[in-house]
């Protein structure tokens, strides 16, 4: 099986991310053949600092491999060293239907929070994702919960494709995980967990003490009992995913060994299991952060290995679009 996801370079990763989808990739290179992608282009959409986003994007490089990506197993690669992308994105954007952009989401969220900067790259974004998944015959894309619709899209687009100019892509299925797919605001347990509210979010880089700090102050729910129950308990619920995933014990497990407890002593718990777990990934990044040549060697590397995939369906596609 072929896996391919990516990430925005822009903002720090956060256990949303790392739940979501890092922890699915990891367990995925164990046995399939995997391509992770930073997605530089994507991040261009909307406003960033682009003195700086060469370094961003190298250190989003290094928080990959720190968190356990392994280039011995997985292709990784900048998306803009692959100039594939952005070509196969203009000839999915000629089958793609513009009302099928309008009802994305994220670009309706987007576009409110970045008012005045609506632009046609933020509209096209959709398409160039169906492209990065499409150019490498993905069979599986592993994203959390609120990527669902892009590659339901990407779905649609192929299909089109395959349909008016013969078959040229695989179609790539959705992988959530079980668990996971939808790790919530600290502060807002409705909302889901995002970069862009700071104070809500947990990075996977925070200090310890700002680990505690967050965890404490992380909204619970009225009653005292340590329960899943996402509708009438959103806040303790998504405290005790979060709290399963990183320490591999069950929901039930947990209700139980907190049963008599209070929030106050589960939190505490939560943010020792948290702190523990996140330390290797932070001694890991910084050691990462002295062998800069070395890392630009890994995603030199990774995208060589990418091309070769890339230029094969790419030749195909133009070909069956009668294109030369
Ligand atoms: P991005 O960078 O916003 O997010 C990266 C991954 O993290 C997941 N995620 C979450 N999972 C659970 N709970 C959360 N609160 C949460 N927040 C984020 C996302 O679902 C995603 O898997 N468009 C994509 C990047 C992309 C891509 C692709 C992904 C570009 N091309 C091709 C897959 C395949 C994005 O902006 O992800």
């Amino acid at each position: 099986m072929r896996v391919f996801s990516g990430i925005q370079p822009t903002g720090q990763l956060h256990i949303g991310n790392y739940l979501g989808a890092i922890r699915q990739w990891l367990e995925l290179q164990e046995k399939e053949e995997c391509i992770f992608c930073i997605v530089d282009l994507h991040a261009i959409t909307i406003p960033y600092n682009f003195r700086e986003f060469q370094d961003i994007v190298l250190k989003k490089a290094i928080e990959y491999l720190a968190c356990g990506i392994d280039p011995e197993k997985s292709i990784i690669f900048i998306q803009s060293d692959v100039k594939e992308h952005t070509e196969l994105a203009w000839l999915l954007g000629t089958v793609c239907p513009i009302g099928d952009l309008n009802r994305m989401t994220q670009f309706k969220d987007k576009s409110k929070r970045f008012k005045n900067s609506i632009n046609a790259g933020l509209f096209n974004y959709p398409v160039l994702m169906a492209s990065d998944i499409l150019l490498y015959q993905t069979d599986l894309v592993p994203v959390g919960k609120d990527q669902g619709q892009h590659v339901e899209l990407t779905r649609s687009i192929a299909r089109k494709f395959n349909k008016k100019f013969g078959k040229t892509f695989k179609i790539p299925k959705l992988l959530l995980p079980k668990m996971g797919a939808k790790i919530m605001s600290l502060q807002e347990p409705k909302k889901k967990m995002s970069k862009s509210a700071l104070s809500s979010c947990l990075f996977l880089l925070d200090e310890p003490k700002v680990i505690r700090e967050k965890i404490m102050k992380a909204t619970t729910d009225s009653g005292k009992k340590i329960l899943y129950n996402p509708k009438r308990k959103p806040g303790i619920s998504n405290l005790l995913t979060i709290y399963s995933l990183f320490s591999g014990k069950s929901i039930k497990e947990l209700e139980k060994k907190f049963e008599n407890k209070g929030y106050g002593d589960f939190k505490k718990s939560l943010a020792k299991v948290l702190i523990k777990s996140l330390e290797p990934i932070r001694r890991k990044r910084k050691e990462l952060l002295n062998r800069e040549v070395y890392i630009k060697e890994i995603l030199k590397k990774g995208a060589k290995r990418a091309q070769v995939l890339a230029s094969s369906t790419i030749k195909e596609a133009k070909n069956n679009m009668g294109l030369t």
